[in-house]
């Protein structure tokens, strides 16, 4: 009895090591397009990054920012030992909440960095945790301070028609149809093997048929949270007002779809990067 104990343990624990190194190496992939929002700090002495993950961009906010101080917070204890065995100078990881930045009221922080971050608070918690998250960021940002947001944009409301050129492909569609009894609702199959499928549910399969290791703690996850649209109105809610925006399409996913799908109508946007500064707290 207690050998099968310690082997599932054992089973178990190797199992969330190999999640951890794919989610890990994920995230080092696309350190080079995690850049873009480097230059959208500005004239930022205090540079909080929420959700540092692994600290690749912690490494990144270290390097271009040398005289700035960073501070990197996660809520997951191996997330921030990967972060803090980087050494990096000028950073410090603090292992906590997105809703409780241990700084003070309006104390100087000049900009929050939410990459890759709010789609899991999202998908934890919701709308409301992810306007809760936002308040704190507006709460311990000095007055005119910005919050830089990288993640998905969901699609606009609507149905595009889908087809697999490969077989293994076509076979994960039916287990996402199979196991997200939600989903089911959303698509149609035409008799030609085109099936015809809500936007955003689409893009939730779109963005991750490919995940061999992880696939169910994925599928857990909504990566197209809020659109263009209401990321304006949810980040309005917190208090602050949007300076900048790019939607753009991740070249990884286009490349992968070109070779797997044939999409009636192919999205052009999955990634967005907003700018927002402080206008009230609330
Ligand atoms: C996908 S990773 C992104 C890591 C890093 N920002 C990057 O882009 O490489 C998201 C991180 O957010 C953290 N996270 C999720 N919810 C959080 C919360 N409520 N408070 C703090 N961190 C959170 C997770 O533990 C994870 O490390």
């Amino acid at each position: 009895m207690e050998s099968r104990v310690s082997s599932n343990t054992h089973l178990e624990s190797g199992q969330q090591h190999a999640e951890y190194q794919a989610l890990m190496q994920g995230l080092e992939r696309s350190k080079f397009e995690k850049a873009l929002i480097l230059p959208l700090i500005e004239d930022a002495q205090n540079i909080v990054e929420v959700g540092c993950g692994n600290g690749v961009v912690l490494d990144l906010l270290s390097h271009n920012f040398p005289s700035s101080n960073v501070w990197g917070i996660d809520l997951d204890p191996v997330m921030c030992e990967a972060s803090k065995s980087r050494g990096l100078p000028n950073v410090n990881v603090l292992c906590t909440d997105a809703t409780t930045i241990p700084f003070a009221e309006n104390e100087s922080m000049d900009a929050v960095v939410y990459c890759s971050t709010l789609h899991e608070i999202f998908s934890q918690g919701g709308p409301s945790q992810v306007v809760a998250s936002l308040k704190e960021a507006a709460r311990v940002l000095r007055p005119g301070g910005s919050v830089i947001i990288r993640d998905s944009v969901k699609p606009s409301p609507g149905k595009t028609q889908i087809r697999f050129k490969q077989e293994w492909v076509e076979k994960r569609f039916y287990n996402y149809l199979k196991d997200y009894e939600l989903v089911k609702r959303q698509y149609e199959q035409l008799s030609d093997g085109t099936f015809s499928v809500e936007n955003s549910y689409l893009f939730e399969f779109l963005t991750k048929y490919f995940y061999d290791v992880g696939w169910d703690k994925e599928m857990q996850e909504v990566y197209g949270y809020y659109t263009e649209e209401e990321f304006r109105d949810e980040l309005r809610c917190a208090g602050f007002e949007i300076v900048y925006k790019h939607s753009y399409l991740l070249p990884y996913f286009s490349e992968k779809w070109a070779k797997d799908l044939l999409i009636d109508q192919p999205f052009t946007k999955s990634t967005i990067i907003v700018k927002a500064e402080k206008v009230c707290s609330v």
